[in-house]
């Protein structure tokens, strides 16, 4: 049987142009000024203006083009006006990084849907809309990665995270799918699923807590941001260390952490008995 020879992907990030979204703190951040000393040219982007601004003034490489611009991932137009710009300004996009994201604690019962769908069109949509916004971009540059982050959460179902989980689920599916047709395309664009576990950023601080029902027991009085920051123990310039690493290994999964590889085990050993050890888990802390 005739294999076709897998076309080059990425191997150096010299004179490349990345897209991150999400890039005004936390692991978007790290992600740009790596990339810049690798050689990379950067297009930036977050709905958060003041933090993105911050980003590029801490990019100090010399020769390295940084453009940045305001927007929101849950807006599909804006995306892809987004695209078009990046285009304009910089030629070709060769990476693009789906980073953007954002937390929510609620219990399903007492979901609101506003709560459900403002984390669905960021978390999900919006890794689909720059999937597709830049795809046609990175297949003409002939070289290219789509890199989409979803997190622990996207291999083992939590309380309280159903939104979460169900948008990290989601796109663990959607770019399992994408890389098997890019590799039967075999067009020199790949595909690679990030799996987070706890990084230290300020997501936790900036999330949604709705009604937690009988959680509340678990986090009242207590400052989430604070809590998670210790609970954490990766910190943004690492994972953003191991994502570069699997673009240029060509990953499908990238795992990050110790909590995530413990984590990625609990669920192929234990692969519904997980469920039981989180409740039982809960419970005593709950008590406590
Ligand atoms: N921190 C963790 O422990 C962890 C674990 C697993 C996965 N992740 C994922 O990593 C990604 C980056 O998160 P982080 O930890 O660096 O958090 P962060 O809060 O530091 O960064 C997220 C960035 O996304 C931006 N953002 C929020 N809504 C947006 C929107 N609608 N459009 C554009 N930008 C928007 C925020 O302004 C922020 O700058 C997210 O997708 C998150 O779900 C994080």
């Amino acid at each position: 049987m005739a294999h076709n020879k897998v076309k080059f992907m990425i191997k150096s990030f010299e004179n490349k142009v990345a897209v991150i979204t999400g890039a005004g703190s936390g692991i978007g951040r790290s992600l740009a000024l790596q990339l810049a000393q690798k050689g990379c040219h950067l297009a930036i982007s977050d709905i958060n203006e003041k933090g993105l601004k911050e980003t590029v003034g801490m990019i100090q490489t010399p020769g390295i083009k940084v453009t940045s611009a305001k927007l929101d991932v849950a807006n599909r137009d804006a995306v892809y006006a987004h695209a078009e710009q990046v285009i304009a300004d910089h030629g070709k996009a060769n990476i693009i990084i789906n980073n953007a994201g954002v937390a929510l604690g609620e219990t399903i019962e007492n979901m609101s849907y506003e709560n459900f769908e403002w984390l669905m069109n960021i978390n999900f949509w919006g890794v689909v809309y720059g999937t597709k916004a830049f795809l046609p971009h990175l297949k003409a540059a002939g070289e290219g990665q789509v890199v989409n982050i979803s997190s622990v959460f996207g291999l083992i179902a939590v309380p309280t995270q159903s939104a979460y989980n169900s948008a990290k689920f989601a796109v663990r599916g959607f770019t399992e799918c994408l890389r098997e047709e890019l590799e039967i395309d075999n067009c020199g664009v790949s595909a690679t699923c990030v799996h987070p576990g706890g990084i230290k950023t300020g997501i936790a601080r900036n999330s949604r807590v709705g009604k937690l029902g009988s959680f509340d027991k678990f986090t009242a009085g207590k400052d989430i941001g604070d809590q998670f920051e210790k609970l954490a123990r990766t910190t943004a310039d690492e994972a953003a260390e191991a994502i570069i690493n699997g673009i240029r290994r060509n990953k499908r999964r990238v795992l990050i952490g110790t909590d995530a590889r413990v984590i990625d085990s609990m669920q192929r050993f234990l692969p519904t008995g997980y469920q039981k050890l989180l409740e039982v888990g809960s419970r005593i802390t709950r008590k406590g």
